[in-house]
């Protein structure tokens, strides 16, 4: 599905970062690994503040419009064509991870959120940006099955090794491509990994 929805000459989040993303970028330890990349909007603008950025999604096509956005705005970013069902980041490897719009079954985050904590260096940050559930009753994005919505309460169950430095639940108004248009009900945490 992601591969046909990307194959197109447009952006279909934009090439703009996720908003929540650039308010919060200054709090972020390098390197990033962004999951579920997509088409390089974040890997692209991180990378333009200095940050190393390894961006992983299932979508070959999308990574290859995240590379040619990356040549075309002069920075260099790394991608892996990936499923996040199988993924293993490397342990203590990474100081961030960010995930935005990321929306994967109880089954999958079961598996890959350890793995998140446990690939974070000591001090390490997790940003991540999600629709709720509440955003079933709108039509202005994001999946339609509550077990891949994320909410304040999933969070904290599912990271219980991250000290939550900022979570919330809130309704924004999300202008990010064609698919992610309008008054949106997302959650939003950044967590930091103890020392
Ligand atoms: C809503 S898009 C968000 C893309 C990007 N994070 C952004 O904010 O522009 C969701 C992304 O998740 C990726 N994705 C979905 N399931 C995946 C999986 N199991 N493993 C890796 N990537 C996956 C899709 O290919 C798609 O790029």
């Amino acid at each position: 599905m992601w591969d046909e929805r990307y194959s197109v000459d447009e952006y279909i989040f934009g090439t703009e970062p996720n908003s929540f993303l650039a308010e919060h970028a200054e709090i972020l330890e390098d390197p990033v690994l962004s999951l579920a990349e997509g088409e390089g909007r974040n890997a692209v603008f991180l990378a333009s503040l200095g940050f190393r950025v390894h961006g992983v999604d299932l979508s070959e096509i999308g990574l290859a419009k995240a590379m040619a956005l990356a040549r075309a705005e002069h920075v260099t970013i790394e991608t892996e064509v990936a499923d996040l069902n199988t993924f293993v980041p490397k342990h203590r490897s990474y100081g961030s991870v960010i995930s935005i719009f990321v929306h994967v079954p109880a089954s999958t985050r079961g598996r890959l959120y350890p793995l998140l904590e446990k690939c974070l260096k000591p001090g390490g940050i997790l940003l991540l940006e999600a629709y709720t559930e509440e955003q079933l009753t709108r039509d202005t994005g994001g999946p339609r099955d509550p077990d891949v919505m994320m909410s304040e309460s999933k969070i904290l169950r599912e990271f219980p090794h991250l000290e939550p430095i900022m979570l919330q639940e809130r309704v924004r108004e999300v202008i990010e491509g064609t698919y992610h248009t309008g008054i949106a009900s997302v959650v939003q945490y950044i967590g930091r990994k103890s020392g």
